[in-house]
């Protein structure tokens, strides 16, 4: 089981350059619980991102990896040596995709001397209205099955999941806008609090924060409706 986070803000660096996200990354140091590297970050600079950006605080690298499972678990263990705390795969890729993440991780810290890092599957992308591909419960027990101890699910779907996995795995929730802010892509939006309340662990938050005028300003409004979120939560 991982420990629930003292503090269960990510801020997704989603920006196109490395030496901007690194700022970002640094002035954030300290004051969130994960820095996310994803798709275009990862495209721009690649693994040196990750070097980067570990030198601020644990790395997400949000990658959602979907192959076939000897693809993924190549992939997984190269990726695993660099030093991350959580690797995202989806879900839908199915059980020996997501178990060959695990492995394949595991085994790339393990190369490294490091600690695994943990796997987190997505179910339903946030941004996607409409049904979705499958139930996002089923996927997320799937892939705890598997092995992931994280399952990444979208606002309106934490409750569910949360009630259908039980108190132990670790439910990170991205689309979080807080009270009035523009929605952008997103469709499955929740407030900091109300996620919080509804079961989630880690909250994603990329242009709120990175956007903003000031980000340690946003993301200290943003950790403080959380920890709000947290008091009505009697987990
Ligand atoms: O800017 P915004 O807060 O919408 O950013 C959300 C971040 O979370 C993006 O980096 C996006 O790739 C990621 N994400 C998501 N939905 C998922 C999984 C990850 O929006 N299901």
């Amino acid at each position: 089981m991982i420990p629930r986070p003292e503090n269960p803000l990510v801020v997704a660096l989603d920006l196109p350059d490395l030496d901007a996200a690194a700022g970002l990354a640094e002035r954030l140091a300290g004051r969130v619980g994960m820095l996310k590297v994803g798709l275009e970050l990862f495209a721009a600079s690649g693994p040196e991102a990750v070097r980067r950006i570990a030198a601020h605080g644990p790395v997400v690298l949000d990658l959602k990896l979907h192959d076939i499972p000897t693809t993924v678990e190549r992939a997984a263990r190269v990726l695993g040596r660099l030093g991350i705390a959580m690797l995202t795969v989806h879900a839908v890729g199915g059980e020996p995709m997501v178990a060959a993440a695990v492995r394949g991780a595991a085994a790339g810290a393990d190369d490294a001397g490091l600690a695994p890092p943990v796997i987190a599957a997505v179910t339903v992308l946030s941004s996607q209205g409409g049904a979705p591909l499958a139930p996002p419960t089923s996927l997320a027990s799937l892939a705890i099955a598997a092995g992931a101890l994280a399952v990444v699910v979208s606002g309106g779907d934490v409750a569910r999941v949360r009630e259908a996995v039980g108190e132990e795995p670790c439910l990170v929730v991205p689309g979080i806008r807080p009270e009035g802010s523009e929605v952008h892509d997103q469709v499955r939006v929740l407030t900091p609090g109300a996620a919080i309340e509804a079961g989630a662990d880690y909250l994603v938050v990329g242009r709120p924060i990175a956007g903003a005028p000031d980000p340690v300003r946003a993301a200290r409004e943003i950790l403080a409706a959380a920890r709000r979120g947290a008091h009505r939560n009697r987990r």
